[in-house]
């Protein structure tokens, strides 16, 4: 493997554009920013470096095949660039790449170039100027503890049908499942939110919704990693109830901005974020390597 990029040589104004269009929101732009951090394998084309593979351990593990994210780093309306960079990508791997959705010249280069695409995605951003009202619901909102990371894993399994490993035919439903599971038993856990709110009725887990605080231009935004409702317990208003909370207690942490994502066709969860005050900023397309 070639060592990884330094962060300084990452042409992140090409990256945001390709990835998340012309007018980047603060959310994307954070997401590139923290690219600089990751280690990041360069493809060489001549002497130019069009795109950086970046390694998913994670994904890897659980899909049991490399797995990468493709950071591209060229005009999205130069198909010339996408074309060049198929011979270079390993083989038998995932590889996913975002485009910004208004970039169509660039989603029909890559899908030229052999990417399938596998959904669009939609990102949502709201001020905390104050904490929103508390809902009246007949469920318990209370931390999730380390007891409770099996709960959270029966939960995160079921909950999650919509994303882009369930869209994808390469990707078998059961380890789509495991993937979620694991996802939000770190959740719980800790390591892949700061904080977790489970929702109990009469002492039966009914809903979660975990979050992380993040620091972006001297300013700390709360940013939804998953949130979701039991069928059996769904349109009581739990998840506005686990959402509204979060965001109050965001707040209280010094949150005064407000980030959360979803896929585009996810109706109920797009909703739920206009009926908490989020609009959507920017939107994006997964394209996957066939
Ligand atoms: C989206 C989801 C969290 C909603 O949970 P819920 O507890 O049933 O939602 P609530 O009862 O609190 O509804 C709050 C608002 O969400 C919206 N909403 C909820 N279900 C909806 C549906 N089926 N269609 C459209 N909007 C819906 C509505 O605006 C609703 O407000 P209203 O009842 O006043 O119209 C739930 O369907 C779910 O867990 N889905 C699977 C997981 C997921 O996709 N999570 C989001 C991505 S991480």
């Amino acid at each position: 493997m070639k060592p990884p990029q330094s962060p300084s040589s990452l042409p992140a104004g090409e990256i945001l554009r390709f990835s998340a269009g012309s007018s980047p929101d603060a959310r994307s732009r954070l997401d590139v920013e923290r690219l600089a951090g990751a280690a990041l394998r360069p493809l060489h084309d001549g002497d130019r470096m069009p795109a950086w593979l970046q390694d998913l351990p994670w994904e890897s593990e659980r899909l049991g095949a490399p797995c990468f994210n493709l950071w591209v780093s060229s005009d999205p309306e130069d198909a010339r660039t996408i074309a060049r960079l198929a011979p270079l990508l390993p083989r038998d791997a995932f590889i996913w790449v975002r485009v910004a959705s208004e970039h169509l010249r660039a989603r029909e280069a890559l899908a030229a170039a052999g990417f399938a695409p596998v959904l669009e995605m939609l990102n949502f951003a709201r001020r905390l100027s104050q904490p929103p009202p508390a809902e009246t619901i007949d469920a318990e909102l209370v931390p999730a503890l380390p007891s409770d990371i099996e709960v959270l894993a029966g939960m995160g399994a079921r909950l999650f049908t919509t994303d882009r490993f369930h869209a994808d035919r390469r990707i078998p439903r059961g380890a789509a499942d495991a993937l979620h599971a694991d996802w939000a038993a770190n959740c719980a856990r800790g390591t892949a939110a700061d904080v977790t709110l489970l929702a109990t009725r009469g002492g039966t887990p009914a809903g979660f919704h975990a979050w992380r605080i993040l620091s972006f231009e001297g300013e700390r935004a709360g940013a939804t990693v998953l949130i979701g409702t039991l069928p059996e317990h769904s349109g009581r208003g739990i998840a506005r109830a686990l959402l509204q909370e979060g965001l109050a207690r965001m707040f209280a942490g010094g949150a005064r901005t407000a980030w959360v994502r979803t896929e585009a066709a996810n109706h109920p969860a797009c909703g739920l974020y206009a009926s908490c005050g989020f609009a959507p900023c920017s939107r994006f397309w997964y394209f996957r390597m066939r």
